[in-house]
């Protein structure tokens, strides 16, 4: 892409985490409080990714296991992740999974924010969280390192707006980038087989507008893409770059961590998938 048809996209974030230390409750958190009230009716979650909407700046998250997400999706050589949120539970402090999550994200050169979580809890303690997080190079800012901490409570509700801003923050110094205008392609989040409307996948795109009618090859499988559904569960014509979107129309069900791209005939896209 050449530097001039660049145009800034929103940044996608996945969540990572030792197990019950609110990963889930955070993500639905978050969802439901950015969720506008006309949207109410909307806001069950119809695919495994949304996007939020703070200050007039978007952002995208993936709903995918954090873990899963990344040695799946990396094993495919796929990128989905501009930043990872870290959530440590205040009362537990790092444990193993945590550790994991730190090194999916070093290895992935994705930054971590933490967000030290159940800070209601009368047992948090974030400078133990904070202590610990050192011995893996994660110095908060106000210990003299570059790491940036938010105390949470994803139960209460509190500090999710500060999480939404650190991500912005964060994403601005990124400068992320895609052209709208570009070859489509991106990323199978998830995929399945529908009884009644067959194969269908989540897709995050991450470059270019993917439109319905579009042919499109996803690992190997393609398909013309006969419908799209947003996260809010509405059909939509496009999605353009950082949108997670709901496609049908493929032959058959792709992997997640699958490349799709798209293709301007239709016997091509046939001819590429054979040889695969
Ligand atoms: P796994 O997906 O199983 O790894 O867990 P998770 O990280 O998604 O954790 P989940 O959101 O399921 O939360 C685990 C438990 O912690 C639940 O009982 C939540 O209600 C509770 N919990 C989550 N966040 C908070 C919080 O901020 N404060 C308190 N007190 N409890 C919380
Ligand atoms: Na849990
Ligand atoms: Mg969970």
């Amino acid at each position: 892409e050449k530097a001039e048809d660049l145009s800034e996209r929103c940044p996608i974030v996945t969540i990572m985490g030792h197990v019950d230390h609110g990963k889930t409750t955070l993500l639905d958190a978050i969802r439901s409080t950015n969720v506008t009230a006309s949207e109410a009716g909307g806001i069950t979650q119809h695919i495994g990714a949304y996007q939020v909407e703070i200050k007039g700046k978007k952002i995208t998250f993936l709903d995918t296991p954090g873990h899963a997400a990344f040695t799946t999706m990396r094993a495919r050589g796929a990128q989905v992740t501009d930043i990872t949120i870290l959530v440590v539970a205040a009362d537990d402090g790092v444990m193993p999974q945590t550790v994991e999550a730190i090194n999916h994200a070093k290895a992935a050169n994705v930054p971590i924010i933490v967000a030290v979580n159940k800070m209601d809890k009368e047992s948090a303690n974030p400078d133990r969280v904070k202590q610990e997080l050192t011995e893996y190079g994660l110095v908060a800012e106000e210990w003299g390192g570059d790491t940036i901490f938010v105390p949470v409570s994803a139960l209460k509700r509190d500090g999710l707006e500060d999480i939404l801003e650190m991500i912005l923050l964060v994403s601005e110094v990124q400068e992320l980038k895609a052209n709208p205008d570009g070859r489509p392609r991106g990323t199978v989040i998830e995929a399945e087989l529908d009884k009644g409307r067959g194969p269908v996948a989540t897709v995050l795109v991450q470059n270019g507008t993917l439109r319905v009618g579009d042919v499109v090859v996803a690992g190997t499988t393609y398909g013309k893409v006969r419908a799209m559904v947003n996260d809010r569960g509405r059909r939509i014509k496009e999605a353009g770059p950082s949108m997670p979107v709901e496609i049908l129309g493929l032959s058959d069900v792709p992997s997640a961590g699958d490349l799709f791209v798209v293709y301007d005939d239709e016997r091509k896209a046939s001819k590429l998938v054979d040889k695969r």
